[in-house]
């Protein structure tokens, strides 16, 4: 797929709040700082269009990215940010569980994992909650340019044979580098073909 245009379109800190409109949305979302609006960005080919950070919990809102004027990119607050203390986690919690279960525009959830680390609790945990409320979802592996490749499949395959303890079916999922553009190829052509089944 070429993008030809993305444009930031609004930051909400409501779901009732986003735009009314039928357009499809494909979200990210994930621990804080694993790399949801630097994706966004690669994906897009511009730079500054989600902002991005080295501290964790940059992302507060619900931010809407038209794309092509045809379906929107969605990215999400981080989940499991603990340094913002209990009620700020509740608040966001509830920003992005009410997205999750209440936007019917939402076609895709995109749930990245940093593809250096061992399955953690707080995903395997958002894993329960999606399936547990019927929303299904892909993984998308973040910072794979962090590791060499034979370490990327060997945490994959870890990953996997974890998911496949409690799922009968695995989830697709990618493998991604938002610094190396891995993965960008991968990603839009799977949008695309879900766009054109809508
Ligand atoms: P929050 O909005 O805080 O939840 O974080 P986020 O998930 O949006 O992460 P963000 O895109 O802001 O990236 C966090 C940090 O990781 C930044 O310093 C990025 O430059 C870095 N980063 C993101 N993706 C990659 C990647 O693919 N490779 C490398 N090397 N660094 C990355
Ligand atoms: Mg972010």
């Amino acid at each position: 797929m070429i993008i030809k245009s993305a444009e930031f379109k609004c930051s909400n800190p409501r779901v009732d709040m986003c735009p009314q409109t039928d357009l499809p949305e494909y979200a990210f979302i994930g621990r804080s700082n694993v790399g949801k609006s630097s994706l966004i960005n690669m994906l897009t080919e511009r730079n500054k269009l989600a902002m991005t950070s080295s501290t964790p919990g940059k992302t507060m809102l619900i931010n809407h990215f038209l794309i092509n004027k045809e379906w929107y990119l969605v990215d999400l607050p981080g989940y499991g940010y603990a340094q913002r203390g209990k009620k700020e986690m509740e608040k966001l919690w509830n920003l992005i569980s009410h997205y999750v279960l209440d936007r019917e525009q939402l076609t895709c959830l995109f749930v990245l994992i940093d593809i250096r680390h061992e399955p953690q609790k707080k995903d395997l945990e958002f894993f329960t909650f999606l399936g547990e409320n019927g929303v299904p979802f892909s993984i998308v592996f973040t910072k794979a340019d962090k590791q060499s490749n034979s370490k990327n499949s060997l945490n994959v395959q870890r990953y996997l044979d974890v998911l496949k303890e409690q799922w009968e079916e695995l989830p697709p999922y990618f493998v991604t580098s938002s610094t190396a553009r891995k993965g960008r190829d991968e990603l839009l052509e799977y949008i695309e073909q879900i766009n054109k089944s809508l």
